[in-house]
């Protein structure tokens, strides 16, 4: 018997690219220009096109700082594109998982944030996947919505990616250290969300709200020295991280200091994500090169049922 097809909406994306690789065959990703989430009807026309078993929305506008300045295409894209698609899912029978962030909150919780937690966005971006999360859940109440945080892998462009490149040639380096999140490796997340899809054309998994990601917290200059001391072991690039407050480092956009998701719920679906420290030296081995005691090995994920 043939697997049924996943379609995954996004191609080029950090995400989009690892559901890809996971997929092993089975996912159909389409991104731009064949398929834009800002076209009103792109999504129906993609359900009659492929008649997909399951859809995973990877494709979002995700630039935070300059959604400050174009708020009107990040609520199109994070709201509006959602909302129709989850309409047409809805319409067609057909699961739908849709991907939300951290962002959602204002980062003032003393611990991390669990789905009950009431969102408080605090930047443009964060306020446009709410309003996506909301649009999603209204349209079609059995669509999962996982909302993730601080993604990295091998592909695409990442914090990893940003900050080998600025620690070259530099002896130290001022990062925010009051900004705290749990990196998320993009392939895990994407065999969990595989995992899930499968599980909703199934029947065994359900829909609602509920949070993935890494089952590390730590704080942006915590995770900046791990990954250069881990660079410099592999001939990379390294430098000393000095922690500074996000005052001192102004954005166009906010970023909730508090970010660390609490991802019981999906514990208690089955699916953890792992440790930073394993998924990072995966992804540096593949970026820098293996040091001699690391070899590339796929982490398996845990499933806790
Ligand atoms: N990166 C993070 O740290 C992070 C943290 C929390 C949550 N998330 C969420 O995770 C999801 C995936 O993010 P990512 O990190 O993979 O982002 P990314 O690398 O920036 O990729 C964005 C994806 O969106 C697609 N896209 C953008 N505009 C589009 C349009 N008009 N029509 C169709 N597709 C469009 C891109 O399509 P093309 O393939 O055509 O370029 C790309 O595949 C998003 O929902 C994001 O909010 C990310």
């Amino acid at each position: 018997m043939t697997s049924p097809t996943i379609l995954v909406l996004g191609k080029s994306g950090q995400l989009a690219s690892a559901l890809a690789d996971q997929g092993s065959g089975n996912v159909v990703s389409i991104g731009r220009p064949d398929f834009d989430l800002a076209v009103p009807d792109a999504s129906q026309r993609l359900l009659e096109a492929f008649r997909p078993a399951a859809v995973i929305n990877a494709a979002a506008y995700t630039a935070v700082d300059r959604a400050e300045s174009e708020p009107e295409l990040a609520f199109a894209l994070n709201r509006d594109g959602p909302a129709t698609l989850a309409k047409a899912c809805s319409r067609a029978g057909v699961p739908l998982i849709h991907v939300s962030t951290d962002c959602v909150f204002d980062g003032t919780k003393d611990g991390a944030y669990h789905e009950a937690d009431i969102p408080r966005p605090i930047n443009i971006y964060g306020a446009s996947k709410r309003a996506g999360e909301r649009a999603v859940l209204d349209a079609m109440p059995s669509a999962l919505v996982v909302r993730t945080s601080w993604t990295f892998g091998p592909q695409g462009e990442s914090f990893v990616t940003r900050l080998l490149a600025l620690a070259q040639g530099r002896d130290s380096l001022t990062i925010v250290g009051d900004q705290h999140g749990k990196p998320t490796y993009a392939p895990a997340l994407a065999e969990a969300l595989l995992i899930f899809a499968h599980g909703m054309i199934g029947g065994s998994k359900t829909g609602g709200l509920m949070h993935l990601a890494g089952e590390t917290a730590l704080s942006r200059a915590e995770q900046a020295q791990i990954i250069l001391d881990l660079a410099r072991k592999r001939g990379g690039s390294w430098a000393k991280v000095t922690p500074i407050p996000s005052s001192a480092h102004p954005t166009a956009a906010r970023r909730p200091l508090n970010a660390v998701l609490d991802c019981s719920l999906a514990a208690k679906r089955g699916i953890a994500l792992g440790p930073f420290r394993r998924d990072i030296d995966i992804v540096l081995d593949r970026l820098l090169g293996p040091t001699a005691s690391t070899q590339y090995q796929q982490p398996e994920l845990s499933r806790t049922s």
